[in-house]
Protein backbone atom coordinates (compact mmCIF):
# COMPACT_ATOMS: atom_id res chain seq x y z
CA UNK A 1 0.00 0.00 0.00
CA UNK A 2 1.25 3.64 -0.94
CA UNK A 3 0.85 5.99 2.15
CA UNK A 4 0.81 9.85 1.56
CA UNK A 5 2.37 11.36 4.81
CA UNK A 6 3.93 14.65 6.09
CA UNK A 7 7.86 14.55 4.99
CA UNK A 8 10.14 13.90 8.11
CA UNK A 9 13.64 14.97 7.81
CA UNK A 10 14.94 11.36 7.74
CA UNK A 11 12.82 11.58 4.09
CA UNK A 12 15.23 13.40 2.54
CA UNK A 13 17.92 11.43 1.23
CA UNK A 14 14.94 9.34 -0.53
CA UNK A 15 13.41 12.88 -2.01
CA UNK A 16 16.65 14.14 -3.44
CA UNK A 17 17.21 10.63 -5.13
CA UNK A 18 13.74 11.07 -6.36
CA UNK A 19 14.38 14.53 -7.24
CA UNK A 20 17.24 13.66 -9.88
CA UNK A 21 15.98 10.04 -10.89
CA UNK A 22 13.15 12.20 -11.79
CA UNK A 23 14.87 15.59 -13.14
CA UNK A 24 16.52 12.42 -15.59
CA UNK A 25 13.91 11.27 -16.90
CA UNK A 26 11.90 14.41 -17.10
CA UNK A 27 14.30 16.91 -18.58
CA UNK A 28 15.91 14.88 -20.96
CA UNK A 29 15.88 16.48 -24.11
CA UNK A 30 15.28 20.16 -22.35
CA UNK A 31 18.23 20.63 -20.20
CA UNK A 32 21.83 19.83 -20.97
CA UNK A 33 22.94 16.04 -20.23
CA UNK A 34 26.26 17.26 -18.80
CA UNK A 35 24.03 19.12 -16.21
CA UNK A 36 21.71 16.03 -15.28
CA UNK A 37 24.59 13.66 -14.87
CA UNK A 38 26.28 16.11 -12.51
CA UNK A 39 23.01 16.44 -10.28
CA UNK A 40 23.97 15.04 -7.03
CA UNK A 41 20.84 13.56 -4.65
CA UNK A 42 22.95 14.50 -1.51
CA UNK A 43 22.93 18.01 -2.12
CA UNK A 44 19.55 17.90 -3.19
CA UNK A 45 18.81 15.80 0.05
CA UNK A 46 20.23 18.81 2.24
CA UNK A 47 18.32 21.29 0.65
CA UNK A 48 14.68 19.46 1.49
CA UNK A 49 16.49 18.38 4.90
CA UNK A 50 16.35 21.98 5.75
CA UNK A 51 12.99 22.86 3.82
CA UNK A 52 11.19 20.25 6.27
CA UNK A 53 12.49 21.69 9.61
CA UNK A 54 12.49 24.99 8.89
CA UNK A 55 8.63 25.38 7.46
CA UNK A 56 9.39 28.60 6.60
CA UNK A 57 6.37 30.35 4.45
CA UNK A 58 4.28 27.81 5.08
CA UNK A 59 6.25 25.29 3.61
CA UNK A 60 5.49 21.55 3.55
CA UNK A 61 6.69 18.28 2.24
CA UNK A 62 4.88 15.20 1.47
CA UNK A 63 6.14 12.20 0.67
CA UNK A 64 4.89 9.14 -0.99
CA UNK A 65 6.05 5.87 0.79
CA UNK A 66 5.95 2.27 0.10
CA UNK A 67 7.07 -0.59 2.24
CA UNK A 68 9.28 -3.56 0.82
CA UNK A 69 6.11 -5.76 0.50
CA UNK A 70 4.39 -3.51 -2.49
CA UNK A 71 6.94 -3.06 -4.51
CA UNK A 72 6.48 -4.54 -7.62
CA UNK A 73 8.87 -7.75 -9.20
CA UNK A 74 12.26 -6.32 -10.38
CA UNK A 75 11.85 -2.75 -8.66
CA UNK A 76 12.48 -4.40 -5.01
CA UNK A 77 15.36 -2.17 -3.32
CA UNK A 78 18.89 -3.43 -3.72
CA UNK A 79 19.27 -2.72 0.29
CA UNK A 80 16.83 -2.88 3.04
CA UNK A 81 14.39 -0.27 2.88
CA UNK A 82 14.30 2.54 5.47
CA UNK A 83 12.32 2.02 8.32
CA UNK A 84 9.79 5.18 7.41
CA UNK A 85 9.22 3.87 3.76
CA UNK A 86 11.22 3.68 0.45
CA UNK A 87 10.23 7.82 -0.82
CA UNK A 88 8.79 6.88 -4.25
CA UNK A 89 7.86 10.62 -4.49
CA UNK A 90 6.98 13.95 -3.25
CA UNK A 91 5.80 17.09 -3.17
CA UNK A 92 6.32 20.63 -1.77
CA UNK A 93 5.02 23.95 -1.38
CA UNK A 94 4.10 26.61 0.43
CA UNK A 95 3.24 30.16 0.48
CA UNK A 96 4.28 32.13 -2.59
CA UNK A 97 7.70 33.68 -3.89
CA UNK A 98 4.97 35.67 -6.57
CA UNK A 99 2.35 36.49 -5.05
CA UNK A 100 1.02 38.65 -7.83
CA UNK A 101 0.27 34.88 -9.62
CA UNK A 102 -1.12 33.64 -6.53
CA UNK A 103 -1.01 33.27 -2.54
CA UNK A 104 0.10 29.78 -2.60
CA UNK A 105 2.60 27.48 -4.77
CA UNK A 106 3.38 24.29 -5.45
CA UNK A 107 7.10 24.11 -5.83
CA UNK A 108 8.09 20.55 -6.72
CA UNK A 109 6.16 17.39 -7.50
CA UNK A 110 8.27 14.36 -8.73
CA UNK A 111 7.79 10.53 -8.73
CA UNK A 112 10.12 7.60 -9.72
CA UNK A 113 9.30 6.58 -12.89
CA UNK A 114 8.22 2.88 -11.85
CA UNK A 115 5.28 4.34 -9.70
CA UNK A 116 3.82 6.81 -12.43
CA UNK A 117 0.19 6.57 -13.48
CA UNK A 118 -1.55 4.97 -10.96
CA UNK A 119 -2.46 8.07 -8.82
CA UNK A 120 -0.11 9.31 -6.92
CA UNK A 121 0.67 12.37 -8.54
CA UNK A 122 -2.96 13.07 -8.09
CA UNK A 123 -2.96 11.96 -4.19
CA UNK A 124 0.19 14.18 -3.59
CA UNK A 125 -1.61 17.22 -5.03
CA UNK A 126 -4.37 16.63 -2.87
CA UNK A 127 -2.19 16.47 0.09
CA UNK A 128 -0.65 19.89 -0.86
CA UNK A 129 -4.39 21.19 -1.74
CA UNK A 130 -5.47 20.44 1.72
CA UNK A 131 -2.45 21.96 3.51
CA UNK A 132 -2.70 25.41 1.31
CA UNK A 133 -6.50 26.06 2.08
CA UNK A 134 -5.49 25.50 5.70
CA UNK A 135 -3.24 28.08 5.88
CA UNK A 136 -6.03 29.98 4.16
CA UNK A 137 -4.47 30.46 0.95
CA UNK A 138 -7.20 31.37 -1.76
CA UNK A 139 -5.26 30.21 -5.13
CA UNK A 140 -2.16 28.31 -5.62
CA UNK A 141 0.08 27.96 -9.42
CA UNK A 142 3.21 25.65 -10.34
CA UNK A 143 5.58 26.74 -12.41
CA UNK A 144 6.14 24.36 -15.01
CA UNK A 145 8.67 23.76 -17.63
CA UNK A 146 6.99 24.79 -21.27
CA UNK A 147 8.14 21.39 -23.10
CA UNK A 148 7.64 19.38 -19.90
CA UNK A 149 4.88 16.54 -21.19
CA UNK A 150 4.11 16.52 -17.62
CA UNK A 151 2.22 19.67 -18.27
CA UNK A 152 -0.46 17.70 -19.28
CA UNK A 153 -1.04 16.44 -15.74
CA UNK A 154 -1.65 19.52 -14.33
CA UNK A 155 -4.26 20.66 -17.43
CA UNK A 156 -5.52 17.31 -16.88
CA UNK A 157 -6.13 18.69 -12.51
CA UNK A 158 -8.15 21.60 -14.21
CA UNK A 159 -4.73 24.19 -13.66
CA UNK A 160 -4.89 27.13 -16.37
CA UNK A 161 -1.92 28.73 -18.06
CA UNK A 162 -1.97 32.30 -16.49
CA UNK A 163 1.49 33.40 -17.05
CA UNK A 164 5.14 32.83 -19.23
CA UNK A 165 8.26 33.68 -17.76
CA UNK A 166 12.15 32.45 -18.52
CA UNK A 167 14.25 30.71 -15.92
CA UNK A 168 17.88 30.13 -16.20
CA UNK A 169 18.67 26.58 -15.62
CA UNK A 170 21.82 25.43 -16.70
CA UNK A 171 23.07 28.58 -18.22
CA UNK A 172 20.53 28.25 -20.47
CA UNK A 173 17.11 30.26 -20.89
CA UNK A 174 14.06 28.16 -20.71
CA UNK A 175 10.26 28.73 -20.89
CA UNK A 176 8.07 28.16 -18.09
CA UNK A 177 4.28 28.36 -17.87
CA UNK A 178 2.21 29.25 -14.36
CA UNK A 179 -0.22 27.06 -13.97
CA UNK A 180 -2.87 28.32 -11.56
CA UNK A 181 -6.25 26.65 -9.60
CA UNK A 182 -8.09 29.62 -8.39
CA UNK A 183 -10.14 29.10 -6.13
CA UNK A 184 -7.85 26.34 -4.53
CA UNK A 185 -11.34 24.20 -4.19
CA UNK A 186 -11.03 23.85 -7.29
CA UNK A 187 -7.68 21.41 -7.14
CA UNK A 188 -9.44 19.64 -3.74
CA UNK A 189 -12.42 18.74 -6.19
CA UNK A 190 -10.71 17.88 -8.98
CA UNK A 191 -8.71 15.43 -6.57
CA UNK A 192 -11.61 14.04 -5.02
CA UNK A 193 -11.70 10.39 -4.35
CA UNK A 194 -8.00 10.10 -3.81
CA UNK A 195 -7.14 9.90 0.19
CA UNK A 196 -5.63 12.49 2.13
CA UNK A 197 -2.55 11.97 4.46
CA UNK A 198 -4.14 11.30 8.33
C1 LIG B 1 3.77 14.66 -13.27
C2 LIG B 1 3.69 13.45 -12.37
C3 LIG B 1 3.95 13.87 -10.93
C4 LIG B 1 2.29 12.83 -12.50
O1 LIG B 1 2.11 11.84 -11.50
P1 LIG B 1 1.36 10.47 -11.80
O2 LIG B 1 1.23 9.73 -10.53
O3 LIG B 1 2.03 9.78 -12.93
O4 LIG B 1 -0.08 10.97 -12.29
P2 LIG B 1 -1.49 10.33 -11.89
O5 LIG B 1 -1.43 8.85 -12.09
O6 LIG B 1 -1.91 10.80 -10.55
O7 LIG B 1 -2.40 10.96 -13.03
C5 LIG B 1 -3.47 11.87 -12.78
C6 LIG B 1 -4.10 12.20 -14.10
O8 LIG B 1 -3.18 12.88 -14.96
C7 LIG B 1 -3.02 12.18 -16.17
N1 LIG B 1 -1.60 12.26 -16.54
C8 LIG B 1 -0.53 11.94 -15.78
N2 LIG B 1 0.62 12.17 -16.45
C9 LIG B 1 0.25 12.63 -17.67
C10 LIG B 1 0.97 13.00 -18.84
N3 LIG B 1 2.31 13.01 -18.89
N4 LIG B 1 0.25 13.41 -19.92
C11 LIG B 1 -1.10 13.42 -19.90
N5 LIG B 1 -1.84 13.10 -18.81
C12 LIG B 1 -1.17 12.68 -17.71
C13 LIG B 1 -3.44 10.75 -15.86
O9 LIG B 1 -3.93 10.09 -17.02
C14 LIG B 1 -4.54 10.96 -14.84
O10 LIG B 1 -5.76 11.29 -15.45
P3 LIG B 1 -7.12 10.44 -15.21
O11 LIG B 1 -6.95 9.64 -13.97
O12 LIG B 1 -8.14 11.50 -15.07
O13 LIG B 1 -7.22 9.62 -16.42
C15 LIG B 1 4.75 12.37 -12.77
O14 LIG B 1 4.50 11.97 -14.09
C16 LIG B 1 6.18 12.84 -12.68
O15 LIG B 1 6.81 12.74 -11.63
N6 LIG B 1 6.75 13.34 -13.79
C17 LIG B 1 8.17 13.69 -13.88
C18 LIG B 1 8.55 14.86 -13.01
C19 LIG B 1 7.87 16.13 -13.42
O16 LIG B 1 7.91 16.52 -14.57
N7 LIG B 1 7.24 16.76 -12.44
C20 LIG B 1 6.59 18.04 -12.64
C21 LIG B 1 7.59 19.13 -12.48
S1 LIG B 1 6.79 20.69 -12.47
Amino acid sequence: MIHIRRARPQDANGMGLAHVAAWRSAYAGILPEGYLANLSALREAASYQRGIAGRQNGHAAFVAVVGEEDMPEGTRAPTRTPPGGLVVGFVTGGRSRRPEIAEAEVETLYLLDDWRERGIGRRLMRAMAAHLHALHCRNAFVWVLADNPSRWFYERLGGRIVAQGEVEVAGLSITQQALLWDPVESLLAATAGTSSPG
